[in-house]
């Protein structure tokens, strides 16, 4: 191995840019590789659009927010969306990948990315290509892996968003919902609303009973508490209910926005309880800005260790933390069913002892 590739994939999350520079200074110090910057994800590498990356790139970005190299959540090399004749067609491009890295003298990737990134990878590894994935996501919902990176600077976006709508809150005897991500899982409502003083959390895995998030709510305004902190996971749904905030766009499978839950709960909360309600949906800002003090270490971490699996030809893996060790694990053993929160986990029986409603 002479020359890797290293992209981002999928969603930006805080720490890509920690990983890339861990990569390259590992790559050029440690193993005297050179390495290549694919600009766009997989965009970028079905298109060719890709540059050396030195020591001198990616000086002073460990603490920068987004990915230098740029990324989307669109492309997919084996299901690439072309236009022809005004119609959306799907082509495998793989080959095209793949004849593109020969030429560029590639010899392994780096894919940091989530499920959707990592199931491409595992494709790539089948065709015989070396690669590795690093595990990334704000949701903390990829298995194999205790945690993710970019998942505490999210929880600490969040819990920093509930602690201002606190005082708020309780000047105005409001109740307050925040709307944080989490499509398939409630990690982020979850550790946010604990260290946040939530007083109710709304995630996917508990589907909740609008009745008893308000009793809980007028339950706490008798006891002279005449403010409540509600934080609802984008996926939450009602007890045989339906999630309503995402749609899939039957072309291209990419889920879009509709931004609805919190709204919806908020509004129906105001009708039961007869109190001041106000939304607030944090969407991006949750995505955005520097990574925690502990994003920063795993995810230099995370790009060290995958460089050093490339070299000790762990080809197909995903580099994990396993607590305290950092160890590439097979991708299969990450990719396909998202980690959940379950019902009775310690944190869910920590934040019912707290007295947390979880509305169900
Ligand atoms: O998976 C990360 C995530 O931020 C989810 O929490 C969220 O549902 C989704 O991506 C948002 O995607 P987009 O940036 O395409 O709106």
């Amino acid at each position: 191995i002479k020359r890797i590739g290293v992209l981002t994939g999928g969603g930006d999350c805080p720490g890509l840019n920690a990983v890339i520079r861990a990569v390259v200074k590992t790559a050029i110090r440690r193993y005297d590789l050179e390495v290549v910057g694919i600009s766009d994800g997989f965009y970028g590498l079905v298109n060719d659009i890709m540059k050396p990356l030195t020591e001198d790139d990616v000086a002073g970005i460990v603490h920068r927010g987004g990915t230098i190299l740029g990324t989307t959540n669109r492309d997919n090399p084996f299901r690439y969306a072309v236009e022809k004749d005004g119609q959306l067609v799907f082509e495998d491009r793989s080959e095209q990948c793949m004849a593109i890295m020969e030429r560029r003298g590639i010899d392994a990737l780096i894919m940091i990315g989530g499920d959707g990134s990592l199931n491409i990878a595992y494709n790539f590894h089948k065709k015989g290509v070396p690669v590795v994935g690093v595990p990334k996501t704000i949701d903390n919902d990829l298995s194999a892996t205790d945690v993710t990176f970019g998942f505490d600077s999210a929880i600490t976006t969040a819990t920093s968003a509930l602690d201002k709508l606190h005082t708020t809150a309780e000047s105005h005897h409001r109740i307050m919902i925040l709307e944080v991500m989490g499509r398939y899982a409630g990690w982020i409502a979850l550790h946010s609303g604990v260290a946040g003083g939530a007083d109710v959390i709304l995630i996917p895995e508990i589907p909740y009973d609008m009745d008893q998030v308000a009793n809980h709510i007028r339950a706490r305004a008798q006891k002279g508490r005449k403010f409540s902190i509600v934080v609802v996971a984008e996926g939450a749904k009602e007890i045989g209910g339906e999630m309503v905030v995402q749609k899939m766009v039957a072309q291209s499978h990419d889920p879009i926005r509709l931004g609805g839950i919190g709204n919806a709960v908020g509004a129906k909360l105001e009708e039961m309880t007869g109190m001041e309600t106000r939304v607030t949906v944090l969407g991006h800002v949750q995505r955005g800005g520097s990574p925690t003090v502990y994003d920063r270490v795993l995810s230099t971490r995370y790009g060290v260790a995958a460089v050093d699996a490339i070299m000790s030809g762990h080809y197909g893996h995903m580099v994990a933390l396993r607590t305290p060790f950092i160890l590439p694990v097979p991708l299969t053993e990450a990719i396909g069913t998202s980690k959940k929160v379950d019902p009775e986990d310690q944190l869910v029986r920590t934040a019912k002892a707290v007295g947390i409603s979880f509305g169900n």
